[in-house]
């Protein structure tokens, strides 16, 4: 039986990360556009397709995804692409006017509160439409007004509608060792952060400085446009739901892949890497000449590879890796590798727990033709991602001791009788980024 899981994409930046996503799937899956199968492909894939797309009567695959945003840009760009009938009509809520949020999260997460009916209407019709729901994935930014305030909004309802399922986000964080782009991120981020501690299962962290340094790097550009570095986000995103899609005989569902990862349920902040970007995966990246498993491991613990770039200290550590290698890979050379990495000290590791990577070995899609043998993605949960959240509570600080830009949030109802409702998120901001430290002592779990 499939374990199904619905995607939600809110804001600009979560739309723009899903169409390439879908875009992405379909490639792998042998979809056309418009989700038909495509007839100039054989047909034996011997994948899932069931758990992110469920089949209409017209037998076409649609995703089961929902698009929100607040203003009508991005999604009006879908709307008007060649992929716009796949998905399903009913399942997208986009506002009328051009304002969106205006970058205040109380205004994301207000209007998600006056759009409760609608949007759980579409979420339970979807949850109804599968056998064996597992989970929901959100795709968002926290530093604007959507993807941030009414993404907010989303984890609390949907933990408190399904609290057996799991809650996955891919989350963008802002770049936030250069000046902010939007003043009051600081602000929006603490207050996303908050939701992102206590209602998801697992979140995978990506930062806007990293993806572009990333992207740059591969492509060879000063400048990498969104598109470029979404499809990064993209790759990384398709790699590690393979194991669910193209099963084998571990790691097939989420709650496996995620048990691995988070040993304790609130250190549930995951990193990323892949490797090699090549033509493959992004249009005009470098070519890369050597990819067997060994390198394709020492790469991916290389800080540069990174989609988060965070600040490590003496005493961070990695809680858990889970790699995830697909293509020719064959398990004797994996265990020689780690091995080998073993010996090197490449990786270290909490003090209380197993020091050891593990590995999914993960068939390719048969549509993609690559020009390496062997690619791999990494997925770490690692302590110095807690200085992510120290930069965004430092930065929070500082806005909030001047009393800074406070006006667009008073006029929301959560803030309009006093600003507890950020003390409170900066106390969960606080005692996340503690228990982080206390991760690398060796009586954690004492
Ligand atoms: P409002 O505009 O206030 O309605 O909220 P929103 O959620 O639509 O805002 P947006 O998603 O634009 O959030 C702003 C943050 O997202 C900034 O840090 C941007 O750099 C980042 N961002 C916006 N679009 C993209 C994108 O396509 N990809 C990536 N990686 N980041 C994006």
């Amino acid at each position: 039986m499939p374990r199904e899981i619905i995607t939600l994409q809110a804001g600009q930046c979560g739309n723009q990360i899903g169409a390439k996503f879908w875009e992405q799937l379909c490639l792998e899956h042998g979809l056309s556009p418009d989700g038909t199968l495509r007839d100039d492909l054989p047909t034996n894939a011997s994948d899932r397709k069931d758990v992110f797309f469920y089949q209409s009567d017209d037998t076409r695959y649609i995703p089961r995804a929902l698009l929100i945003d607040l203003e009508p840009r991005v999604i009006s760009g879908i709307l008007n692409s060649p992929y716009a009938r796949m998905y399903n009509p009913e399942n997208i809520y986009s506002g009328g006017d051009g304002s969106g949020a205006g970058n205040i999260w109380a205004s994301g997460y207000h209007a998600g509160e006056q759009l409760t009916d609608e949007l759980m209407d579409m979420l339970d019709r979807e949850a109804d439409g599968s056998d064996s729901l597992e989970g929901f994935m959100l795709m968002h930014s926290i530093a604007g007004g959507t993807g941030s305030g009414l993404g907010s909004f989303l984890l609390e309802r949907l933990s408190d509608r399904y609290p057996k399922k799991v809650m996955q986000t891919y989350s963008v964080f802002p770049a936030t060792s250069q000046v902010s782009e939007v003043v009051v991120q600081p602000y929006n981020s603490l207050l996303a952060l908050k939701r992102l501690t206590q209602h998801a299962d697992a979140v995978t962290v990506l930062d806007n400085a990293a993806l572009s340094r990333l992207a740059a790097d591969s492509l060879r550009v000063q400048s990498p446009t969104f598109d470029q570095t979404n499809q990064l986000v993209a790759t990384v995103m398709s790699s590690s739901t393979t194991t669910l899609r193209y099963p084998g005989y571990m790691h097939n569902d989420l709650v496996s892949i995620l048990a691995s990862l988070v040993p304790t349920p609130r250190c549930h902040y995951l990193m990323t890497a892949y490797t090699p970007f090549t033509a493959d995966s992004v249009d005009q990246a470098k070519s890369v000449r050597k990819t067997t498993v060994l390198d394709v491991m020492r790469r991916l613990l290389q800080p540069k590879n990174r989609m988060v770039s965070t600040q490590q200290s003496a005493d961070s550590c990695f809680i858990s890796i889970l790699n995830i290698i697909q293509g020719e890979a064959d398990p004797t050379d994996v265990h020689k590798s780690l091995l080998r990495i073993r010996e090197r000290g490449l990786a270290s590791f909490i003090p209380w727990g197993p020091a050891s990577i593990q590995v999914a070995l993960s068939k390719k899609s048969p549509y993609l033709q690559s020009s390496n043998r062997v690619s791999g993605l990494m997925l770490a949960n690692h302590t110095s991602i807690a200085s992510l959240f120290k930069r965004i509570l430092d930065q929070y600080d500082r806005l909030r001791k001047r009393n800074a830009f406070l006006e667009p949030y008073r006029k929301q109802p959560m803030f309009a009788e006093g600003l507890e409702e950020f003390d409170d998120a900066r106390e969960v901001v606080a005692d996340l980024i503690n228990e982080y430290r206390l991760a690398e002592t060796v009586d954690y779990l004492a």
